[in-house]
C-alpha cells in the first residue's frame, strides 16, 4: 500500500485488512517474536524480571525497554557461530540499528567489531571507548572531516564506496604515512547485482542504486587496481551487502559466488590475494509469529561452505569472513510500551473484504511515527499485545496508530485486541530494537522516548527522555525561554541518563 502522492493525510488509506482470523487466544507471547525474558506474571507482561506497569511508573511512556541479556546473547550467538579457529572471523555490529554509549560498551566488552555509517556514529563509539581498530566506517558520501577522523583515530577499515572517496582519502593516508604511520586499511564495497529482501532475491546485471562499485561494469576491479597502486592505502579485502530482513541464505550464496569471482579477477590483474571478505548484514528477524529467520549457526555454515567451494573452484585461498548483523542483534530484545489514549470504532468501507468485521477500532497511543517510522516508511509489520493485563473479552479488529498529524501514522496495521481495551491500558509492540529509536524524529515536536535496559530486575535508563528544553535549546528565539517540564504530552517524571529503578 503506497500513500497518495499528495501525502497520506490526503489519500485514501483504507486497504483491505490483513489481520486474518482472530487467534484462539489473545495476548500470547510467541517466543519467536518477544524478548527472551518476556513472560506474563498474573497476566501482566514482565521483561527481564520487571513488571511493565512498574517500568512505566518510573520512566513514563512511550518507553523503549531493552532486555540486556537478549541483546548481548544474540551478539554472542553470532560471535560463536562465526568463530573460526583457523582463519578467525569478525562479527561487526551494524550500529545504525541502535547505538548509544552503553551499547558501544557492551559490544566492545563482548569482543565484537562495530560498523559506523557516519562520522558521528564513529565519534560516539570512540567517545564510549570503543577500540578504534575494531571499527569500520561505511557511507556513500564520507566527508573530508569524517575521513580525517577515521585516519587520525586509526580505525580498522574504511569501506570505500566511490572513486571520489579514493581521491579524498589517498592524500590523508599519504600524510599519515609521511608522519611515520601505517597505510590506511580499506575494503572495496562491491555492488554484486543481488538484491535480497525476506524470502526472495533478484540477481541482475546492473544495479540502479547509490552504494558501492559495480561489479558488472568493471568499476569494482578498476577501483581495486587503483587502491593497490596507492602506497598509502592497504586493500585488505572486499565487501558486499545485499539487503535487509533476509530469511533465505540463497541471496548471500549468490553474492558470495560473485564477490569471490572478483577476488579471482583482482588476483589475475595484480597478483594480490586479498585476505578478507565481508558479506554484510541483513539477517532477518521475526516481527510476526509466522516469520521464520535463519539461525546464526545456519547462516555461518552456509556462508563458509559456499565461500570455501567458490575459492576452491578458482584455486584461491579461503579469506577471513566478516558479517555485519544489526537488526538480528538489536531488534528482538526490545519492546516499546505505549499508553492508550483514545479508541475510535470506524466503519469499514468496501475495503473490509469478506469475513472481516464491519468495524475497526483505531487505538491511538502516545507515540507513533516519530518513534517508529518503519510501518509508514517500509510497510513494516509489527505485532503488539495488551501488556498490563490479560483479558478474556472477545477479539476486536484493531489498528494501532500514533498521535501525529498524518493518517499514515500507523504502528500496527492489522491485529486483534481484546474488545475491552481502554484508555489508560498499556500496549507493548514487539521487536522494536532496530531502526526505531535510531530513526526517531521530533515530528510534531514529540520528544524522543528514553531507552531503559533491564537486567535481572534492575532497569537503567541508557538514553534519557528528551525534554522540551533540549529542543528549545536549538531554537534561535526560544533558546532561553522556560520550557514546561515535564512536557505537556509527557506527564511522566524526567530521569537523568543512567537513572535506575
Ligand atoms: C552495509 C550494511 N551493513 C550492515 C547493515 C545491517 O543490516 P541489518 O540490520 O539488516 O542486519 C546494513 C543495513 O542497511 C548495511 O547497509
Amino acid at each position: 500500500m503506497r500513500a497518495h502522492p499528495a501525502g497520506p493525510l490526503h489519500g485514501s488509506i483504507t486497504p483491505p485488512t490483513a489481520a486474518g482470523a482472530p487467534p484462539a487466544e489473545l495476548g500470547v507471547l510467541d517466543p519467536h517474536v518477544w524478548p527472551r525474558s518476556a513472560t506474563r506474571v498474573d497476566g501482566e507482561l514482565h521483561l527481564a524480571g520487571r513488571a511493565v506497569t512498574d517500568l512505566v511508573r518510573a520512566h513514563g511512556t512511550p518507553l523503549f525497554v531493552l532486555d540486556e541479556a537478549d541483546f548481548r546473547g544474540r551478539a554472542a550467538d553470532f560471535a560463536t557461530a562465526f568463530a573460526d579457529p583457523e582463519l578467525g572471523a569478525d562479527v561487526h555490529y551494524a550500529s545504525k540499528a541502535f547505538l548509544c554509549g552503553q551499547v558501544a560498551r557492551w559490544i566492545a566488552e563482548d569482543g565484537l567489531h562495530l560498523d559506523a555509517c557516519s562520522g558521528n556514529e564513529l565519534a560516539l563509539a570512540l567517545a564510549a571507548g570503543f577500540p578504534a581498530e575494531r571499527i569500520a566506517l561505511h557511507g556513500n558520501n564520507k566527508s573530508l572531516v569524517e575521513l580525517q577522523l577515521a585516519v587520525d583515530s586509526g580505525i580498522g577499515h574504511v569501506v570505500l564506496d566511490s572513486f571520489d572517496e579514493i581521491d579524498r582519502l589517498a592524500p590523508l593516508a599519504a600524510a599519515r604515512v609521511a608522519a611515520g604511520g601505517d597505510p590506511v586499511s580499506v575494503l572495496i564495497r562491491a555492488t554484486v547485482g543481488i538484491e535480497a529482501h525476506t524470502h526472495e532475491f533478484i540477481a541482475t546485471a546492473h544495479e540502479d542504486q547509490k552504494f558501492g562499485f559495480s561489479l558488472a561494469t568493471g568499476d569494482a576491479l578498476t577501483a581495486a587496481v587503483r587502491v593497490i597502486r596507492e602506497p598509502a592505502l592497504h586493500l585488505a579485502g572486499l565487501h558486499s551487502h545485499i539487503g535487509s530482513q533476509i530469511f533465505d541464505t540463497a541471496g548471500f550464496e549468490a553474492a558470495a559466488h560473485r564477490v569471490v569471482g572478483l577476488l579471482g579477477q583482482i588476483h589475475q590483474a595484480t597478483g594480490e590475494l586479498l585476505g578478507e571478505l565481508n558479506l554484510g548484514g541483513g539477517f532477518g528477524i521475526a516481527y510476526l509469529a509466522d516469520d521464520d529467520p535463519v539461525s546464526p549457526t545456519d547462516v555461518a555454515t552456509r556462508l563458509r561452505t559456499v565461500v570455501a567451494a567458490e575459492c576452491a573452484a578458482l584455486g584461491l585461498p579461503v579469506p577471513r569472513l566478516a558479517v555485519e548483523p544489526g537488526r538480528a542483534i538489536a531488534g528482538p530484545g526490545t519492546v516499546t510500551l505505549y499508553e492508550i489514549g483514545t479508541i475510535k470504532p470506524v466503519r469499514l468501507g468496501a475495503g473490509g473484504g469478506p469475513g472481516t468485521p464491519a468495524v475497526r477500532n483505531y487505538v491511538s497511543v502516545d507515540g507513533g511515527m516519530s518513534d517508529n517510522i518503519r510501518t509508514a516508511l517500509y510497510d513494516a509489520d509489527y505485532t503488539c499485545v495488551l501488556a498490563n493485563r490479560v483479558s478474556d473479552a472477545p477479539p476486536a479488529l484493531c489498528r494501532v496508530v500514533g498521535k501525529h498529524c498524518e493518517s499514515g501514522d500507523v504502528l500496527v496495521r492489522d491485529l486483534w485486541l481484546p474488545s475491552d481495551v481502554a484508555p489508560g491500558d498499556l500496549l507493548a509492540v514487539a521487536a522494536t530494537g532496530a531502526y526505531c529509536w535510531s530513526m526517531a524524529s521530533n515530528y510534531n515536536y514529540l520528544l524522543k522516548p528514553p531507552v531503559v535496559a533491564v537486567r535481572d530486575g534492575v532497569a537503567t535508563e541508557i538514553v534519557r527522555r528528551q525534554t522540551l528544553s533540549d529542543v528549545f535549546a536549538l531554537d534561535a528565539v526560544l533558546a532561553d525561554a522556560p520550557a514546561p517540564s515535564p512536557a505537556p504530552d509527557q506527564p511522566a517524571p524526567e530521569h537523568a541518563a543512567g537513572a535506575r529503578s
